[in-house]
Parts: structure tokens; C-alpha cells; sequence
């Protein structure tokens, strides 16, 4: 059910940082293999940030690419919302920097912080300012640095290292014809599911912790829960939002999910029943981004020019909290 005013996406950007850690490099720190690895997630490198970068620098980064394609300026934009877990500092916002870097004068600000899935939270939560409204032009921004964080631990947790790696994309949202543009969204959390995908590191509960090792050895992740919830959770997030939107799997184009594994992945489509060719992927370039990860895949297949005009798009994040938030757009 479309709202007073519909959005669509009118510009995206992306940003990686130049450094690349390979499978192979990962074998110095921990007991895994490049096999292994590709195996269980497809993925064969992940890129690091460098000592002086920081996350609001990949966001304007992102940003700006996202504000050439939509043909606007900073100062067009009325909102930023940056989804991120890792920070510049805890306060003021990122998006607060990032508006300051980026010269968006009239814009205003705020972070989300909802893991993996953040980006589509904050997806959500624009689309809603445009529908009623409020704001013209929203910034949308999801930005990772899970692989500096466990470059700082020496990628000691094998569970964890294999996975994460650092970047940034952008959206920018802009209204829309009531033909085109965002049909329908969904989003919920398993109550159940909090401590699954548990990084202290930075919260006030990590304040007791002594060393950086100490408060990063309290991450933990429980992957075979991960795989599990994604692959029983996604494939009915999906069906739901189709069905909001007045559509069946048939009519889908696209289906571009959060990266966190190939074989997660792989296994969506498989009980979705559509062909792989309808999603694309670039986890083995660049490890799971997390909040970044939805947005870089977006940017790189509009580049490559699968989507095209009129194609029925849907986005799907998952991940910490456990939950998920999911879009399905026409594109225009
Ligand atoms: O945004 C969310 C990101 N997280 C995820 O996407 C996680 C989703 N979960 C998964 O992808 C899988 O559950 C994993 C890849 C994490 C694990 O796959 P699995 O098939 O559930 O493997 P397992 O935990 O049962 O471990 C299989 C073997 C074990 O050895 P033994 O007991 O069979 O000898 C592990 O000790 O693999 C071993 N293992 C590793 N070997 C090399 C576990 N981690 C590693 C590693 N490198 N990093």
C-alpha cells in the first residue's frame, strides 16, 4: 500500500578501502584455510581500512558518488541517516560529522544502530519522512569497520574473522510517482535471538573490561543459528512484502539480500524458488559489510546495468537483534 507520497531511489554510491586481506592472509593469525573458507561463505578477501581513515570519511565517500548520480548537491539534502555499529566516536552522531564534511547545511541527522539489517531500518524509516512529507531528499547511509575491529583483536576469533569487512554505501531517497518506486516494506526482531550475534566492545557493559583483547573476546557469534534464522526468517519477510505489494515471487527481478554468506544466500533462493540468476552477489570481493553490504550490492548491479526501468527490486537485510527489515521497489 503506497503512502501520500512515494519514494524511490534516485542515486547510489559506494566506497572500499584500498587495502585487501586475502584468506591467505588470515591463515598467519588463525587455524583456517582458504578452502575452507570459500567454502562455508564464498568469500576470498575483504577489504581493511587504512590507520587515518575513519567511518564518517567512507560515508562522504559514499555520499557524494550517491549525490552525483542522483544530479543533487549536499545542500538539497533535508536528512542523514547513517546505520553503522562502529562509530567515529559515541557522541555526536556519525551522520552529525558527515554533515559537516559533506557541507549539507540543511539537513538533519541521526545514527541507527541495528546491526547487519540497520540499513534497511534506515531505509525504512526515510521512506516514511518522504511519505509524509516531511523531507524531500533523505541521505541513506551504511557503513561497516567490523574487519578494522578484528584486525585491532589480530583476527583472533576464527568464528568471527572469517567474515566481516570494512565499507560504505549510500542511497539517496527522493520522491516518486504513485507509479513507480517503493510498494512495500516489513520489518520485525525475535525477541528471542538477542544474544546471538553479541559484540560488547564499546558499550557500557564493556566499560569494566581492562585490555582491548578482553572486551573483544566477549563478541560472540553463534553462526549455525545465523544460517538457520536467515534461511527460515528472509524467505518469509520476502513472501510478506510481496504479498503487501499486490505481487507473487513471479513478478520479482531482482531479490539483493544482505551479504553475510554465499551459501545463505544460495540457500534463500532455493526455498524462494527462483533462479540465482536473479540475485547478484559480491561477498567474494569484499566479506560481509554489514550495514554496508545492501547498498554496495545495489550500487554495483545498477553499474553493471542489470536493473533496469520498470523491474519489481526487493532489498532484504537480516542480522544482530536478531531481526530483519526488507523493500520491494519498482524501479523507474
Ligand atoms: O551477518 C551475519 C554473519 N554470520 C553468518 O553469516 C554466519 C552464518 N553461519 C555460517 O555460515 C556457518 O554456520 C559457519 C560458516 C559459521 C560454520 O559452518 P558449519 O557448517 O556450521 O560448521 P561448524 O561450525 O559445524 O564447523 C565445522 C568444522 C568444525 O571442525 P570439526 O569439528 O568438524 O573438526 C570447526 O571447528 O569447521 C571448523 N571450523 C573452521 N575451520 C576452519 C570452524 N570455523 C573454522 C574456520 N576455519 N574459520
Amino acid at each position: 500500500m503506497k503512502s501520500a507520497h512515494s519514494c524511490r531511489i534516485s542515486g547510489t554510491g559506494m566506497y572500499v578501502p584500498e587495502k585487501v586481506v586475502t584468506n591467505e592472509d588470515l591463515t598467519h593469525f588463525i587455524d583456517t584455510s582458504d578452502e575452507w573458507i570459500k567454502e562455508k561463505t564464498g568469500i576470498c578477501e575483504r577489504r581493511v581500512a587504512s590507520d587515518t581513515e575513519l567511518p564518517s570519511d567512507f560515508c562522504v565517500y559514499a555520499a557524494r558518488e550517491a549525490l552525483k548520480n542522483a544530479n543533487l548537491s549536499a545542500d538539497n539534502i533535508d536528512l542523514i541517516i547513517v546505520a553503522l555499529s562502529g562509530p567515529d566516536v559515541s557522541s555526536p552522531a556519525t551522520a552529525a560529522i558527515v554533515q559537516k564534511k559533506l557541507g549539507a547545511t540543511h539537513a538533519a541527522v541521526f545514527d541507527i544502530r541495528n546491526g547487519c539489517q540497520g540499513f534497511m531500518t534506515a531505509l525504512i524509516t526515510a521512506s516514511k519522512f518522504i511519505g509524509d512529507g516531511t523531507y524531500k531528499n533523505i541521505l541513506v547511509i551504511g557503513t561497516s569497520f567490523y574487519g578494522t575491529f578484528l584486525e585491532a583483536a589480530q583476527w583472533r576469533d576464527r568464528t568471527q574473522a572469517v567474515f566481516f569487512g570494512d565499507g560504505s554505501g549510500a542511497v539517496v531517497l527522493s520522491p516518486s510517482n504513485q507509479i513507480a518506486g517503493l510498494l512495500s516494506c516489513d520489518m520485525g526482531n525475535d525477541k528471542d535471538a538477542a544474544h546471538i550475534l553479541h559484540f560488547p566492545f564499546g558499550g557500557v557493559a564493556s566499560l569494566r573490561e581492562t585490555t582491548y583483547a578482553d572486551k573483544f573476546l566477549g563478541n560472540t557469534m553463534d553462526g549455525r543459528f545465523v544460517f538457520d534464522f536467515a534461511v527460515r526468517t528472509v524467505p518469509n519477510t520476502i513472501r510478506t512484502s510481496v504479498e503487501k505489494a499486490g505481487l507473487t515471487l513471479a513478478d520479482i527481478d531482482w531479490v539483493l539480500l544482505h551479504q553475510a554468506n554465499s551459501n545463505i544466500i544460495n540457500a534463500i533462493m532455493e526455498e524462494l524458488k527462483l533462479p540465482i540468476s536473479k540475485t547478484y552477489t559480491n561477498i567474494n570481493r569484499y566479506g560481509n559489510t554489514s550495514e554496508a553490504s545492501l547498498p554496495i550490492v545495489l550500487h554495483e548491479a545498477l553499474r553493471e546495468g542489470k536493473i533496469r526501468s520498470d523491474d519489481i527490486v526487493v532489498l532484504c537485510g537480516f542480522g544482530a537483534g536478531m531481526g530483519w527489515g526488507t523493500a520491494v521497489f519498482k524501479w523507474d
